[in-house]
């Protein structure tokens, strides 16, 4: 599989992969400013359509697996990496939105920020879309934004999805599934339940953000964001 990009987080993202060295990620076979070559998987089994047939729990234990790997990476020459501050610029420096709830997650992200646990690499955007199918050598993740900070931060994407691949499909947005995944992620990751809440309300903010700038309404981002507040208040 080849990926060709000019997209400065994607290439930080080509190194990171091939710093993995196949730990946790696709294997790169050859990696070069902006071009990546993967090995690629012809297995068509995804982690979202093991969620749509009923077998969420088992969709978030891959994850959750392919996350803890990848944060066990260590030492050699780790590539560049772009700081989580730097990853949450826009939602800091807010400038105006009308959805009071950004405003709630933007104070968040400050606070997060600045006490936040050892830092390690980053995937990023780790989510369903992101982790294929390679039999033996388990699932493995792709399309890394390359960051650096807290491990809890990396565990938020995945409460988005696959929902926001296919909103036509709401899955993630129902409370008894968002709570389900807060107590297993929690429990297989070892996280504080109430730090992850929280980095998940942030990170909700921020891409929420994101769809707005693209002219989109983040319906997805709202409620997930609305069920981690509403978690944190118990
Ligand atoms: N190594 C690979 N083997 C098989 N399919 C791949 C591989 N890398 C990417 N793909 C396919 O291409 C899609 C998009 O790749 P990705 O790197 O996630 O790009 P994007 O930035 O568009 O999300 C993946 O969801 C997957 O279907
Ligand atoms: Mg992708």
């Amino acid at each position: 599989m080849l990926k060709v990009t000019a997209d400065p987080d994607e290439q930080r993202g080509a190194a990171l992969m091939a710093w993995w060295g196949g730990a946790g990620a696709a294997p790169v076979l050859k990696h070069d400013l902006g071009v990546i070559l993967l090995e690629r998987t012809s297995r068509d089994r995804s982690l979202a359509a093991l969620v749509y047939e009923g077998s969420d729990d088992d969709a978030t234990s891959l994850l959750c697996a392919t996350a803890a790997r990848l944060h066990l990476r260590q030492g050699g020459d780790a590539p560049s990496l772009k700081p989580l501050e730097d990853w949450f610029a826009s939602l800091l420096n807010l400038s105006q939105t009308d959805e009071a709830w950004i405003v709630g997650c933007s104070t968040l992200a400050r606070l997060l920020l600045s006490e936040q646990s050892a830092a390690v690499p980053l995937h990023g955007d780790l989510h369903h879309g992101n982790i294929l199918d390679f039999g033996s050598r388990g699932w493995l993740a792709i399309d890394p934004k390359a960051l650096w900070g807290e491990r809890t931060a990396d565990y938020a994407a995945m409460f988005l999805n696959p929902d926001l691949a296919d909103p036509a499909r709401p899955f993630a947005v129902d409370s008894g599934t968002f709570e389900r995944r807060v107590r297993t992620v929690s429990s297989l990751a070892g996280l504080d339940s109430r730090r992850l809440l929280r980095w998940i309300q942030a990170w909700s903010g921020l891409s929420a953000l994101w769809f707005l700038e693209g002219g989109g309404d983040p319906v997805v981002q709202r409620r997930i964001g609305e069920l981690a507040a509403r978690s944190l208040a118990q």
